[in-house]
């Protein structure tokens, strides 16, 4: 399946033949709730290679068996992901296989289905998110309300450092995170066609969340 080209500033592809090969098995209507889920935690080691690709390092002084040399290590706090509810849990374990030492926030939103509109249930974050690299992860990014409310809330918490990764996005979530959030960068790994009247991605995979879960 061909995706729309990237034209917005702020959203990398991520066009990596495993990453596209194990989406299209995702897409698939007949994947089982097994196959999906260990299909989106191996993605997710993939995404969370490239999202942190640039992540500033410091040299340190070490001792290998044999002399004394200068290694680099990540510097900073340690990073924090944050799933946004329930979907992006799927996403959570395969980053944690890269980077153990994180951090997890949760945010919970569940989208209204009539209008759409995000509506939060449930905040909780390290008590020091504002001076930490906070990660928004979903796979998912459809009208984006749910990505830009979830946002807000971080930087109503003081954070100035965020990226936001997804395995789908549509144009028209891309365009509206971007436009609310323009200092928040975006991975994707697909772009899809567009929306459709009940804000499904078309061609998309389906609702994430009761495909990872088994709920429908
Ligand atoms: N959320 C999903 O899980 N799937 C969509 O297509 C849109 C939003």
């Amino acid at each position: 399946m061909k995706s729309t080209p990237l034209t917005l500033d702020g959203v990398t592809a991520i066009d990596h033949p495993l990453v596209q090969h194990k989406l299209t098995l995702m897409r698939k209507k007949d994947t089982s709730t097994a196959q999906f889920r260990r299909l989106l935690r191996e993605i997710s080691t993939l995404l969370c290679y490239e999202v942190t690709r640039d992540l500033p390092l410091e040299p340190v002084e070490i001792e290998t068996p044999v002399e004394v040399t200068t290694g680099q290590q990540l510097k900073g706090k340690k990073l924090v992901f944050v799933p946004i509810l329930r979907a992006g849990l799927g996403l959570v374990e395969g980053m944690l296989d890269l980077v153990p030492s994180a951090r997890v926030g949760h945010v919970g939103l569940y989208r209204e289905p009539e209008t759409l509109d995000a509506v939060e249930y449930y905040f909780r974050a390290p008590e020091d998110v504002a001076e930490r690299l906070c990660i928004v992860i979903d796979p998912m990014l459809a009208t984006g309300n749910t990505a830009v409310a979830a946002i807000d809330r971080l930087k109503e918490r003081g954070v100035t450092q965020l990226r936001f990764v997804c395995l789908v996005a549509s144009p028209e979530g891309l365009e509206r995170l971007r436009a609310c959030h323009p200092d928040v960068p975006i991975w994707t790994a697909a772009v899809d066609r567009k929306l459709n009247d009940h804000g499904y991605i078309l061609p998309g995979l389906g609702d994430a969340g009761d495909r990872l879960f088994g709920t429908r």
